[in-house]
């Protein structure tokens, strides 16, 4: 693919406060807050195994992105929804994901095209049906915090890195 980078870019979360300000930074982003990287919107991928953080990173760029009041994991619903500022951001869980139909009959293809802010738990669960997203997230433990491969996968999310992660001069 020809935007996959080849070297994930490693980031520690030694503990929430560091994935809360991880998610801020990709909330300026995803919603267009850098002049540099003004078009809002973009699809992030969040992989790692139960407990990894995914939610945790999801539910605070949801957060910094200006949603207010309860956000709840869609562990159990499939995907949450919210509007801020005429941006719609889906925040999608896969992990109980099995029905073909449910896919076609709640419309989720055509959320995927629109132009919005899109967060998937266990996108491996949804087989192929999600086009590749901007940027894939990883997390694992580590130690007591977690550690955080950001991986681009498009244009767009190469973009994002090169913010996240300024070369050094
Ligand atoms: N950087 C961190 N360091 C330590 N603990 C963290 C960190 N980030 C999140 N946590 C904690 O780890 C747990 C992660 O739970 P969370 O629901 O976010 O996981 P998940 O990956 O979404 O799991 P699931 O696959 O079940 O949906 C929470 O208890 C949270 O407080
Ligand atoms: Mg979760």
């Amino acid at each position: 693919m020809a935007h996959t980078s080849d070297s994930p870019r490693a980031c520690e979360l030694p503990d929430e406060d560091a994935t809360v300000a991880l998610a801020q930074r990709l909330a300026d982003l995803v919603c267009g807050r850098l002049p540099a990287i003004a078009s809002a919107g973009g699809r992030i991928h969040l992989r790692g195994e139960l407990g990894a953080g995914k939610t945790s990173l999801a539910r605070a760029l949801l957060r910094a992105s200006g949603v207010t009041g309860r956000i709840k994991s869609p562990s159990y619903a499939l995907l949450e929804s919210y509007n801020v500022s005429n941006l719609q951001f889906y925040h999608f869980d896969f992990y109980r994901f099995s029905d073909a139909h449910e896919w076609r009959d709640a419309g989720f293809g055509e959320l995927l095209d629109a132009q919005a802010v899109v967060l998937i738990e266990w996108p491996e669960q949804a087989g192929t049906r999600l086009p590749p997203p901007d940027l894939d997230i990883f997390l694992e433990y580590a130690g007591t915090g977690r550690r955080a491969w950001l991986n681009a996968r498009s244009e767009k999310g190469q973009r994002w890195l090169t913010y996240l992660n300024p070369p050094h001069p």
